[in-house]
């Protein structure tokens, strides 16, 4: 059983010591909890594992203390960065110029691993048009409605495999063709970013429709994103596609996180490595750009068929290769946005 998140977030809070900073806070499936601590006060680690330990399932607790750097104010800079959703740090959108490359196998899986590193996630499909992220997060319930004396009527977004997803799925009745234009297009997303109660999280990754139109600039203007991570295939054809959605980021000044390169080859039962789709086109594009190829994902059947049952590779099969380099997908992403950002210290009292 995992520690619950919150409860953990309250314990620290509750020592009420604002010249304690809390770093990379982590919470594990097996009741493990890193963090590390910067203070000067040497018997901040004894609070700090004392009171952790107290929490429900929690089977160990690593501390690591650093002294702040000198110059430090002890209460410093408040860390959780704000985006345009309150209570929201970081928004990443997953993007690519063509269809059908796997931005949405890439979104639930770099979703699903980051709630695994222990971080707060949700998942937005601002795929309108086609939603299918309920399907392959392996969403049942809808968003449950409350009403905010201020705000109005808020969504409450159902969990799935630790991640807090919404989506146009779930506001449509059965097969419908959705058909929005201008300015509805415009009002219904804003209403994903300012009805929807997301609560506090380290990231919010925005499942995007191909393409370079409306939606994407539309939420690039509504929301400050952090950055986006292309997907694209290996071949030339995806390419000349991803070209264009690289020089709509830079013109809407969102910063290009990275590339990710899906369905890069296929490994027969030979053993032997096939590469379907040609070969190099993630790291030419990546370094075109003057961005990093963040991974190579395999073209695998249970990638597809965790899809369709709604269970993402790094859930459906933990030790498989795709999951395995979808987890460091995710760390690599956290890095690069913590560097970025440089969000890393939390005070205690400020999450
Ligand atoms: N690495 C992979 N191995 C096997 N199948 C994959 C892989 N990546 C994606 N798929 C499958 O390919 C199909 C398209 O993937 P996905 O829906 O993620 O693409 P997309 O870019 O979101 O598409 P769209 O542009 O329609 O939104 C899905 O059936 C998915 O399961
Ligand atoms: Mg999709």
């Amino acid at each position: 059983m995992k520690p619950n998140f919150d409860a953990v977030l309250n314990a620290l809070r509750s020592l009420n010591r604002p010249d304690i900073k809390i770093k990379d806070l982590k919470v594990f499936d097996g009741g493990k909890i890193s963090l590390g601590l910067l203070t000067r006060d040497a018997t901040a680690k004894e609070t700090v594992e004392k009171a952790l330990k107290a929490i429900a399932n929690v089977t160990e607790v690593a501390v690591t203390v650093d002294a702040p750097a000198a110059g430090a104010t002890a209460t410093g800079a408040p860390s959780t960065r704000m985006t345009g959703i309150p209570g929201v740090a970081n928004i990443i959108a997953v993007s690519s110029g063509k269809g059908g490359v796997g931005k949405s196998t890439v979104s639930v899986n770099l979703a699903t691993s980051l709630a695994l590193e222990g971080y707060k996630v949700g998942l937005l499909d601002a795929d309108i048009y086609g939603p299918n992220i309920p399907t392959m997060m392996g969403v049942t319930e809808n968003p449950k409605l409350y009403m905010d004396p201020a705000k109005g009527e808020m969504f409450v977004p159902p969990v799935s495999h630790g991640v807090r997803v919404m989506s146009m799925g779930f506001l449509l009745e059965g097969d419908q063709p959705v058909i929005w234009r201008g300015p509805m297009l415009h009002n219904i997303l804003n209403q994903f970013c300012t009805r929807v109660d997301w609560g506090a999280l380290d990231y919010l990754i925005l499942d995007l429709p191909p393409g370079t139109g409306d939606v994407q600039l539309s939420l690039a203007q509504m929301l400050p994103l952090t950055g986006t991570v292309i997907v694209t295939t290996p071949q030339e054809v995806a390419l000349q596609d991803v070209r264009k959605a690289l020089h709509m980021w830079e013109k809407v000044k969102v910063p290009v996180i990275g590339v990710v390169e899906n369905m890069s080859y296929f490994k027969g039962d030979d053993g032997k490595q096939y590469n379907i789709f040609g070969q190099g086109g993630g790291d030419m594009l990546a370094k075109k750009f003057n961005t990093k190829l963040l991974a190579q994902m395999p073209l695998v059947m249970l990638v597809r068929e965790g899809g369709d049952e709604g269970k993402p590779i790094v859930v459906k099969a933990l030790e498989s290769e795709s999951a395995t380099k979808f987890r460091e997908l995710a760390r690599k992403v956290a890095t690069e946005v913590q560097n970025a950002t440089g969000d890393k210290p939390i005070e205690i009292g400020q999450f």
